[in-house]
């Protein structure tokens, strides 16, 4: 596709067919050289652990280009370590950090026309991933392991953008086990979702608030994003062991101590919602998506926390120094961006 034909302002979050992906294979005890293929498909042995046992995991990290045309990517050694995290979690050989960041590199170099112009709200999403290659029938870890990096320009993940949007609570699921993969990004979390996911869709919510899988008495998952309740000057966002550790969530933590906001780290009960003045779901694709509203459906109970569409002053602020300093409007003070060049 040329990119003069891309309506880069109205982007979905969705797959774009892009120029190339990178790839990277661990074989014989070492990992190879990082290779370009045009191609959007992998050669697979029918027995791939990855197919049969699930031995696959994920990241998603973000490219902005800048007023100065220059392109950033923002926390990627954050990446590289989580993908290394996850690979542990499923018994697959961890990538280096230092390879990660190269892969990085080389695909948004390579994709560089499809980093998004400047003041269209759009992004370069990366989406690397990892997968079992090796042929295993028995229930074992393979040997043999391929990372591939892509790359597809995105526009908000919650069609409203920066406007509140609607999340339903059930109890009757729940999107991982207690001491179970919820702390790392495995695709097999993601497919234990969809029921939920689409139950929440049918009934015309964004996505399924999860609460805690042992008690059911806290607030966890908010779909594939953490969670975040503002009150008296405070940010305050769950401490759990099955949710995943949010990048966009501790870069939002560290950007609140800035601004002289407090912020805790703990459990948050339902009793505790009504209490919120502004509550928001952030991560990479959800960036701060704000929550209007929380439906519980099994017992009819709603949450209020926006009535005209308005987004509360602390959701805005952090919102607008995130993206200022991914846009490389605002000073990164931090050193979270890399500039690719
Ligand atoms: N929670 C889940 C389940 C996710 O899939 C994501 C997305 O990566 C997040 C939270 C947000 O994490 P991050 O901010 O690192 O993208
Ligand atoms: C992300 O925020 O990068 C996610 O992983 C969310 C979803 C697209 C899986």
């Amino acid at each position: 596709m040329k990119e003069t034909e891309i309506d880069w302002s109205n982007l979905p979050f969705s797959y774009m067919k892009t120029d190339y992906n990178v790839r990277c294979t661990y074989k014989d005890g070492k990992w190879g050289e990082i290779e370009v293929s045009d191609s959007e498909y992998i050669p697979l042995h029918i027995a791939a652990s990855c197919l049969h046992y699930g031995q696959e995991s994920f990241e998603g990290l973000k490219a902005f280009r800048g007023k100065d045309g220059k392109v950033r990517v923002f926390r990627m050694d954050e990446n590289a370590r989580r993908f290394i995290r996850s690979a542990e979690g499923v018994k697959m050989q961890p990538l280096p950090e230092e390879i990660f960041c190269e892969m990085v590199r080389k695909v948004v170099k390579l994709n560089e026309r499809f980093v998004p112009p400047y003041g269209t709200g759009a992004s370069l999403y990366i989406r690397p991933l990892e997968i079992g290659i090796s042929p295993r029938v028995g229930v074992s870890p393979a040997t043999e392991y391929t990372v591939i990096m892509l790359v597809t320009p995105v526009g908000p993940y919650f069609k409203t953008g920066f406007k509140p949007t609607k999340v339903c609570l059930s109890r009757e699921y729940d999107r991982v086990a207690p001491k179970g993969t919820g702390s790392i990004k495995v695709g097999g979390n993601y497919g234990a979702s969809l029921v939920a996911g689409e139950k929440a869709h049918e009934l015309g919510y964004s996505v399924m608030l999860y609460l805690d899988p042992k008690e059911k008495k806290y607030i966890d998952e908010c779909g594939a994003a953490n969670f975040f309740g503002i009150k008296d000057n405070t940010y305050i966002t769950p401490a759990s062991e099955s949710i995943l550790p949010s990048i966009t969530n501790k870069s939002l933590r560290e950007l609140a101590r800035d601004l002289g906001i407090k912020v805790e780290e703990r459990h948050i009960t339902l009793e505790e919602l009504p209490t919120f003045e502004e509550v928001g779901a952030c991560g990479t694709a959800a960036v701060i998506s704000p929550v209007g509203e929380i439906d519980d459906i099994d017992t009819g109970e709603k949450y209020v926390f926006s009535k005209n569409g308005e987004v509360g002053p602390v959701s805005t602020l952090l919102y607008n120094k995130l993206r200022g300093i991914q846009y490389g409007d605002e000073p990164d003070t931090h050193g979270w961006c890399e500039i690719i060049d």
